[in-house]
């Protein structure tokens, strides 16, 4: 179940955008506030999406050139105790990723919605256009095994990379994983498997630890849950998904000396 913080005091939270927040009285929903708002160069056009900490709206630059600005209540970082700078720092020690959703600026700025002065953070990364999240795309249930091959290998060279830099997404789930149809600019510059392409977005909570053990073998059962379909996909998909993981993702090919409590393996 998706939960909101409150954007102007940072106390209050819902299940239900709907709301208004019981300590200040603000609505939980800031998406029409924010679209008139301009955040540093970029302006807002729509939202994308919407999470605890905030909004990510379709935003442009001074040229046009279109972003996913991700803006956040600075209110709900000090009442979590979040921090911004750390959070920028992570997610530009991940570097440049074909299959993370590139990092290209962030900043904080003053704005003011509901009638009251607030600060807020925001990071304009690539934009990804007609994505839609991994729980979306199973949803819909059009894919073949081929598609969710191609998607399971660009998932795992993201967690690698990741890893590589003792990092830890920390967040990993459904909605944090945008499926797009691969474009001629993917194709020229991607040169990974299947029909789409996929980018980890949403670097929020990731932090400098490695995760150890059970925290991957968690994610490991996340994906391989979205490997059931019916028997004879399974039994392909588990082959292939062994050879995929084995190239791909180290830590997949030592899954049962993991899940025993022996050492980690050092990824790499
Ligand atoms: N780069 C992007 N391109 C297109 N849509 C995006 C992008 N980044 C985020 N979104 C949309 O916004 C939603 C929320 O983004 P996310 O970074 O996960 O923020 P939150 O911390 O609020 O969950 C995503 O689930 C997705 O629907
Ligand atoms: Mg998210
Ligand atoms: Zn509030």
């Amino acid at each position: 179940m998706n939960e909101y913080g409150c954007f102007v005091c940072g106390r209050g939270k819902s299940q239900d955008l709907r709301g208004k927040c019981e300590f200040c009285g603000s609505p939980f929903d800031v998406a029409a506030e924010i679209k008139k708002c301009r955040f540093g160069d970029y302006l807002p056009i729509r939202e994308l999406g919407r999470g605890f900490y905030g909004t990510v709206v379709l935003a442009k630059n001074r040229i046009k050139r279109q972003y996913a600005l991700k803006v956040c209540s600075s209110a709900l970082y000090q009442e979590r105790q979040k921090s911004f700078v750390e959070e920028v720092e992570s997610y530009i020690a991940v570097g440049d990723h074909p299959n993370i959703a590139e990092l290209f600026d962030g900043g904080d700025t003053e704005i003011d919605i509901f009638g009251r002065h607030l600060r807020v953070f925001f990071l304009a990364t690539r934009y990804l256009a007609d994505a839609i999240p991994l729980d979306d795309f199973i949803a819909k249930d059009e894919f073949g095994v081929e598609d969710l091959i191609g998607i399971a290998v660009q998932i795992c060279a993201a967690i690698c990379r990741v890893e590589s830099q003792r990092l830890w997404h920390n967040d990993l789930h459904g909605r944090n994983i945008l499926i797009a149809p691969r474009t001629p600019d993917d194709f020229d510059h991607h040169p990974a498997a299947g029909r789409h392409l996929v980018k980890v977005v949403d670097f929020g909570s990731a932090i400098f630890k490695h995760p150890g053990p059970e925290k991957e073998w968690q994610d490991i059962q996340w994906m391989g849950k979205h490997a059931r379909r019916d028997a004879e996909e399974v039994k392909a998909t588990k082959q292939r998904a062994a050879e995929v993981g084995s190239l791909v993702h180290p830590t997949l090919t030592n899954v049962d000396r993991r899940r025993n409590g022996s050492n980690a393996q050092q990824t790499g």
